[in-house]
């Protein structure tokens, strides 16, 4: 059986981290999406939050039978290996993002050589698009309904209003 992992912060979760959680689960038997919980940076949205999101997207789009949530701490091969998973997915936008992932991936198959990491070429129309980008315009009052799932929308909107920023 094969089992992917789908690793991130999720700070929320875009319309990007949909297309590459779909496209995905296509190529493995299971996906596991790994919410990291001790992250250095900050997150606005608790794990419990972001976990939610996640639950409620894969519901929305018929994924539950291939596709689980869970969140972690520490590394992320010893959660791979935990779960069972040969493969860790991640999404390439730019270039930009190239260095970091590359080092990413050649630090985890170092770490555990059975493990390795698959890349998803962000689709162009989201290749702009990241969780900070949506923070940002979500503190301003700004329209996100392009950049998020609709079932996460105004619940996006309800945090920044409870933290007083809108
Ligand atoms: O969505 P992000 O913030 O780009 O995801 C980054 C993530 C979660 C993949 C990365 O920070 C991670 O794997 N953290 C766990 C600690 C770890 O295993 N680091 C890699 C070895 S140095």
């Amino acid at each position: 059986m094969k089992i992917g992992i789908y690793p991130g912060s999720f700070d929320p979760i875009t319309l990007g981290h949909l297309d590459i959680i779909i496209r995905a689960s296509k190529l493995v038997d299971h996906l596991v999406i790994g919410v990291l919980t001790n992250i250095s940076k900050k997150t606005i949205f608790t794990v419990e939050e972001r976990v939610q999101f996640l639950n409620w997207v894969i519901k929305e789009n018929n994924l539950e039978s291939k596709v689980k949530v869970e969140s972690f701490n520490g590394l992320l091969v010893d959660f791979a290996k935990a779960q069972n998973a040969s493969f860790i997915v991640r999404g390439l936008r730019a270039v930009t993002d190239f260095d970091y992932e590359l080092q990413l991936a050649q630090t985890n198959h170092k770490l555990v050589p059975e493990i390795d990491t698959i890349f998803f070429t962000t689709r162009l129309e989201y290749s702009y698009l990241s969780s900070s980008t949506v923070r940002e315009i979500a503190s301003f009052g700004g329209d996100i309904k392009q950049f998020v799932p609709e079932c996460i929308v105004q619940s996006v909107y309800d945090k920044y209003k409870a933290i007083g920023s809108v």
